[in-house]
């Protein structure tokens, strides 16, 4: 027995590592032959192989701040050896584009986002399955992966406002917004930033959200006097923070997790609230694209996007999202500490393309959004 599993052991050596010396074996060291061999006794060495990655570049789709992206691009090339070539796009766009290229796709992956896009993308039949042996890494996998394993989560965020302090300082009697309703007041009129839904992912969950709390009928009712109140709308989810931080409205309407940046990196002027009946949040997602063509180098992301290792990297690069998966600090639990609401991310995902059809038809059109 012991000769049988020694004599399988060389064999399996000797496999891999002529495989390694023919290929770019970006990987090959993470194999750790020796352990995986006595299992040759079930599984002959060839089937380890794909272990060995052949993919010299990935090709990402990157919805979260660019900061983020460029970070995750320099920490996976230093580790893996591989190139990546990231585009940074908001939700709406990203998923517009790979509709658009479903038949000769240029991205492998996609990184970021709200998953409502990724639910909506799914039900376009844009995703590939995957199961990633770092599901068992998740907190909540019931909520935080897809049933049929086309996306998981790789962050978690809660929606807030950030208010300019030097344009409360000049307006005494106003207060930074704590409801929904606070945000119609008439000193606010003209002075309210959001991003557009149609292009991000940002704006269309505070879209979601607001349905959420109030009904179809009287959300959007709520939605059409919300409009009215807007400076303008930005492409992009992030961007109202920066805008209110440099004057030019007195509230965004973002993602906690970019206020504090702002606060903290920028030495913007802001505060941050939330509406006290209820928020939404988003969870981030991530997916390989139907049609990749590096998919091992996908999947090889993907594992470790739900690694420590690689939810570890937000607060390094200034994103202070939570992770998905045990094992990881939170940097900013507080901005999880809120009253959130019970997001329904199927719904939101399935109504997407219906709901903000009808936002840019009734309610604001997506020609020259601020940028
Ligand atoms: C920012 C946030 C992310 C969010 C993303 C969505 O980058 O930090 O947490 O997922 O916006 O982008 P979008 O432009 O689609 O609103």
């Amino acid at each position: 027995m012991l000769k049988k599993v020694s004599l399988l052991l060389i064999v399996a050596l000797l496999a891999v590592t002529a495989l390694a010396a023919c290929k770019p074996a970006a990987v090959a060291t993470e194999a750790p032959v020796a352990t995986e061999a006595p299992v040759a006794t079930e599984a002959p060495a060839a089937t380890e192989a794909p272990l060995v990655i052949t993919d010299t570049e990935l090709n990402v789709l990157c919805t979260p701040q660019e900061e983020w992206c460029q970070g995750m691009k320099q920490e996976f090339e230093a580790l893996y050896g591989i190139t990546v070539n990231y585009v940074r796009m908001s939700s709406g766009e990203a998923l517009a584009r790979i509709e658009a290229e479903k038949d000769a796709p240029t991205f492998d992956l996609w990184w970021g986002g709200p998953i409502d896009s990724f639910v909506s993308a799914k039900a376009k039949g844009l995703l590939e399955t995957y199961e990633s042996p770092n599901f068992v890494n998740l907190r909540d996998p019931e909520l935080m992966k897809d049933v049929d394993n086309q996306w998981v989560g790789v962050y978690v965020g809660s929606l807030g406002f950030a208010t300019n302090t030097d344009w409360l300082a000049a307006h005494p009697d106003a207060k930074a917004p704590t409801s929904w309703d606070d945000l119609l007041k008439p000193e606010f009129t003209g002075q309210v930033m959001v991003a557009h839904p149609s292009s991000s992912g940002t704006s269309y969950t505070a879209l979601a959200t607001i349905i959420q709390i109030r009904g179809e009928e009287a959300g959007w009712e709520y939605i059409k006097q919300y409009a009215g109140q807007m400076a303008s709308f930005t492409k992009s989810g992030a961007a109202p923070a920066k805008f209110v931080c440099q004057g030019e409205a007195a509230v965004a309407i973002v993602f906690s997790h970019d206020t504090v940046n702002e606060i903290e990196n920028n030495q913007c002027p802001l505060e941050l609230s939330f509406p006290a009946e209820g928020t939404g949040y988003e969870i981030g997602g991530m997916a390989i694209l139907k049609g990749a063509k590096n998919i091992q180098a996908a999947q090889l992301w993907y594992d470790w996007a739900i690694s420590p290792e690689g939810q570890s990297l937000g607060p390094i690069y200034h994103a202070y999202q939570a992770p998905t998966i045990n094992g990881v600090e939170l940097s900013h639990p507080e901005l999880l500490d809120v009253n959130l609401i019970d997001y329904d991310f199927i719904w939101a995902g399935e109504n997407k393309t219906a709901f903000v059809d009808k936002f840019t038809n009734e309610i604001a059109n997506a020609e020259n959004l601020k940028q």
